[in-house]
């Protein structure tokens, strides 16, 4: 594997090495022994055009973590025509050496842009393409979901998940759909027809329309953010009714099995999708799929560009 654009650049087999990977690098990240000499020498450029806290960081944290240098090249706000903004920054950054391209864009099929015209030779990794893909995030949250769930081994067959919300919009919930179905899990998609994409029937998800019908029986709970910077219309008739019947509150938390998780990919509307109670709740794994996220992308890098397998990694761990 070349680039990570999409969830369908990965096989099963793809993604649960990746996970495998980030398995062994979480467990070295809470040794004492918390930077890794592999990417040395190597660049990451984070290019986002696009607003992002935490992925950002994350990819940050997650190179410095591999010994990579590390470049934040923060392109939002540029006037100039997408695709030649695109083309030009991309070839700095070639000249730059980069060897990996971490992109967030805007507009869906940036990141497939970059890769297709090999304008850069280095590896083009997704971080958020418009409504269309968040590949790490998927992985981020499908290991979280092996972590509780599954101790960390295998598939996710059995399990019932649903995402919750504004699907419409969201590039975390494609890429989510997308994984955790390859990984064996059955998905739900809980959502008012109005926040649902033409065709999302051809998904392989199954939909409903009310969260109280599905969430008893569910072993995660994936809310989504409600993003209203992507709506120009109006989608539901108040935030007050979005939350009294898409919210996760105290009452439907305490509708859930015992063992189940309380995920959001963050940022929350805190009062819109989710409740305080909701968010804080003792099944919230908020917290932990950010700390998660780095671990992931540690091991995405490492795969793409250390010129390594999780075969290797093992190896060095053994050394260790
Ligand atoms: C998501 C994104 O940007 O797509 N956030 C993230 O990466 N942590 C989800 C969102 O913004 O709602």
């Amino acid at each position: 594997m070349r680039d990570l654009l999409s969830i369908n650049d990965l096989s099963k087999d793809d993604a649960l090495e990746i996970l495998d990977t980030a398995v062994q690098l979480a467990a070295l990240s809470d040794s004492s022994n918390r930077k890794f000499p592999t990417l040395r020498g190597r660049t990451v450029v984070n290019l986002f055009f696009e607003d992002s806290t935490r992925t950002r960081i994350s990819f940050e944290a997650a190179a410095k973590r591999l010994s990579a240098d590390v470049i934040n090249f923060s392109a939002k706000g540029s006037s100039v025509s997408k695709g030649e903004s695109l083309k030009d920054t991309a070839l700095t950054l070639q000249a730059m050496g980069a060897d990996a391209v971490i992109i967030r864009h805007g507009a869906s099929g940036a990141p497939a842009q970059l890769a297709r015209k090999r304008w850069i030779d280095g590896a083009v990794i997704n971080a958020g393409d418009g409504t269309h893909e968040h590949p790490t995030q998927a992985l981020l949250d499908a290991f979280t979901i092996r972590r509780h769930l599954m101790q960390d081994k295998g598939d996710l067959a059995g399990l019932k998940i649903a995402i919750v919300g504004d699907v419409l919009h969201s590039r975390v919930a494609r890429s989510n759909v997308l994984l955790l179905q390859k990984l064996g899990a059955k998905v739900f998609l809980v959502a008012p027809p109005t926040l649902l994409p033409v065709g999302v029937e051809h998904w392989g998800a199954q939909i409903n329309f009310s969260i109280d019908e599905v969430i008893s029986e569910c072993d995660a709970v994936m809310m989504l953010r409600v993003q209203k910077e992507r709506m120009e219309d109006l989608f539901f008739p108040s935030e007050r009714e979005y939350a009294r019947n898409f919210g996760l509150n105290a009452a439907r938390i305490a509708a859930m099995k015992g063992s189940a998780i309380v995920m959001h990919p963050g940022p929350m509307n805190r009062g819109l999708e989710i409740t305080a109670e909701g968010a804080d709740s003792k099944k919230s794994v908020i917290v932990e799929q950010v700390a998660n996220g780095v671990s992931v992308r540690m091991a995405v890098l490492y795969l793409l560009i250390g010129g390594a397998t999780s075969r290797d990694l093992t190896a060095q761990i053994g050394e260790h």
